[in-house]
């Protein structure tokens, strides 16, 4: 017979992303409303149009979660929320410029017209730029003290994912070393998971705690995760286009090393920031459950 008493109970991540999805969007909703109130209709339109369109939330998750770990205050007037958001709105820029036609040229997002087929070109390239500043902008709307510190590691990892996205670009069609791939991996994509990490860690304790190896391998993890995905995913669940990675002549880890290699790669990343985390115990179980989702996901 089975002893209940020995099997763990495993996380609910779903429904863990599911609270954290629905807490963030009543905060953007809002924070949309007031660019509604204020600024030109079509652009406040279309900022809500890219920030409300689902996506996983897996930065703000992992913000809160770390934050939780050390012990720090994950709520909703918390300075972890507050970055959480301003984090989402750098990410949702970068995913909003990464589908312009001059850049990976993709029409679906988190399964809808990307903001540029949905409304134009321009528009879409306004979105991005203004999401950069209302990021700061909320960010430093606040008189606590560490907002300063987590605003120089937001506009620090924002611009290594420009200097990533360089890479990427630069490097399409051309046959990559494993350590640049590796390097492009780390800025295009890393940075901002490794930010979400640490600055989770800043608004509990002040400083980064030691987590930033933990975001560093979740960003490496979740980069492979994407580009298997692209490879073997289901363009439906994924909401986005899949396949189109090989099509674009894309450096990536799976087209260097394999398809199972990379996956074992993925894995051990995880494994390492799993271990880097078992001292934490419990405080940090939704963290951990998050680095497991990050490899084993479907979307
Ligand atoms: C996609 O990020 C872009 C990459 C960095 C690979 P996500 O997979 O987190 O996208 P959303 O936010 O859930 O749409
Ligand atoms: C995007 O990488 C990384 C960003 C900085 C947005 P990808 O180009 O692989 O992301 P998807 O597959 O379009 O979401
Ligand atoms: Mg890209
Ligand atoms: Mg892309
Ligand atoms: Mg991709």
């Amino acid at each position: 017979m089975l002893n209940l008493q020995t099997v763990p109970t495993p996380f609910p991540i779903e429904d863990y992303l599911r609270r954290v999805s629905a807490r963030v969007d009543g905060h953007l909703q809002r924070l949309g409303g007031e660019w509604k109130r204020a600024g030109p209709p079509r652009l406040a339109e279309a900022l809500e149009y890219a920030l409300l369109g689902g996506g996983k939330r897996l930065r703000p998750a992992l913000v809160l979660a770390a934050c939780e770990a050390l012990g720090g205050d994950s709520g909703d007037d918390g300075l972890a929320m507050r970055f959480a958001l301003a984090l989402e709105m750098i990410h949702t820029y970068s995913l909003v410029h990464d589908d312009l036609p001059c850049m990976d040229d993709d029409e679906l997002r988190r399964g809808r017209p990307t903001v540029h087929k949905a409304y134009d070109e321009a528009t879409a390239m306004l979105v991005g730029d203004g999401l950069q500043s209302l990021a700061f902008r909320h960010l430093l709307a606040t008189r606590d003290p560490r907002a300063a510190a987590l605003a120089a590691l937001l506009a620090e990892n924002a611009w290594r994912m420009v200097e990533g996205q360089a890479l990427d670009i630069g490097a399409e069609g051309r046959a990559l070393s494993e350590r640049e791939v590796l390097e492009l991996m780390a800025a295009k994509t890393g940075a901002l998971i490794t930010a979400a990490v640490v600055g989770g860690a800043i608004a509990a304790t002040g400083s980064a705690s030691g987590l930033e190896p933990v975001g560093q391998m979740l960003g490496l993890a979740f980069q492979i995760a994407d580009d298997l995905l692209d490879l073997t995913g289901d363009a439906a669940t994924l909401g986005k286009r899949v396949g189109k990675d090989e099509a674009a002549g894309k450096a990536t880890l799976p087209s260097l090393v394999g398809v199972d290699e990379a996956r074992r790669r993925a894995n051990t990343a995880c494994d390492a920031a799993l271990e880097s985390l078992e001292s934490l115990g419990g405080p940090a179980e939704a963290l951990r459950a998050l680095a497991r989702f990050v490899v084993t996901r479907r979307r």
